[in-house]
């Protein structure tokens, strides 16, 4: 069987814990060289060795996503190694759980940088390589809470909802360029930014909320709905919105 992503670049964001390990791990199975990126050296490093560890190929740079010289500097250096680019996972986020009226505008300003900012510069940085290899696969990851919005996270939902958007906009001015570019919105998963939540079985099951499946998701979940809008088998999915959140949303 031919590997879903053969011979393919892919850049992943935050891809040093979570679900972008997850991703990472996964787009090397199925064959991709992957450029990992993440603040977290540590993190991102364990990825690379990991993937690396079982035969694949990978790379670590050290990226804020809100730092436009530095992803400008990743860019050229996956130019200068790859000479292309096929697809980006603009998957690094931080969440942060406080109701409006308690969130400062350090908060307000400091989650937009990271969640709304850091893919606005993954996208405008990424997509000319793209368009000079004759096209890729974006996919933006937003949440459950850039679709609905309970109390107690209002500028993470802001966040998300402007990732939600964003992406169709983008969809349509990269159609012509043969880059489809798609989000993904996770329910709850177990990852280090829900841990702290999930240690306490009340507290999960509040956090489930009307989740159909009663359980948190596990990384690879996210990774593999990921990889299939990454793959050839999406080929007609752009400014989509895939929902991966065991029913959460349903009713
Ligand atoms: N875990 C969930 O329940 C859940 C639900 C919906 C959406 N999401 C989204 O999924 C994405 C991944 O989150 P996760 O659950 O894997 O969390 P995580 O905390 O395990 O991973 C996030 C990664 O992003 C990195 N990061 C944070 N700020 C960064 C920056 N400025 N530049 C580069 N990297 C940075 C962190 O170092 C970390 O490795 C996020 O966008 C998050 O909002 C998560």
């Amino acid at each position: 069987m031919i590997p879903r992503l053969k011979d393919k670049i892919a850049l992943v964001t935050g891809g040093g814990s979570g679900i972008g390990r997850a991703t990472c791990l996964r787009m090397a199975e199925e064959g991709a060289s992957v450029v990992v990126t993440d603040m977290n050296e540590a993190g991102g490093h364990e990825t690379v060795a990991q993937i690396t560890a079982s035969g694949g190929a990978a790379w670590f740079d050290r990226l804020d996503v809100a730092d436009e010289a530095g992803w400008q500097g990743l860019i050229a250096a996956i130019r200068a190694r790859h000479g292309r680019l096929d697809i980006l996972v603009n998957n690094a986020g931080i969440l942060i759980m406080k109701p409006m009226l308690e969130t400062s505008l350090d908060e307000w300003e400091r989650i937009f940088a990271v969640n709304a900012r850091g893919v606005f510069l993954g996208c405008k940085t990424a997509a000319p390589v793209m368009i000079a290899a004759g096209g890729g696969a974006i996919i933006n990851i937003s949440s459950i809470y850039g679709l609905i919005a309970p109390a107690g996270a209002t500028a993470y939902e802001a966040t998300k909802g402007a990732v939600r958007l964003f992406t169709k906009g983008v969809a349509a001015e990269l159609a012509a360029h043969n880059i489809r570019v798609n989000s993904v919105h996770p329910g709850v998963v177990d990852t280090g930014m829900t841990e702290a939540f999930l240690r306490d079985a009340a507290v999960t099951d509040r956090l489930l909320g009307p989740t159909l499946i009663r359980r948190p998701a596990q990384a690879r979940e996210l990774a593999n709905a990921i990889l299939f809008l990454a793959s050839d088998e999406a080929s007609y999915m752009t400014g989509s919105e895939l929902v991966v959140d065991g029913g959460y949303t349903s009713q």
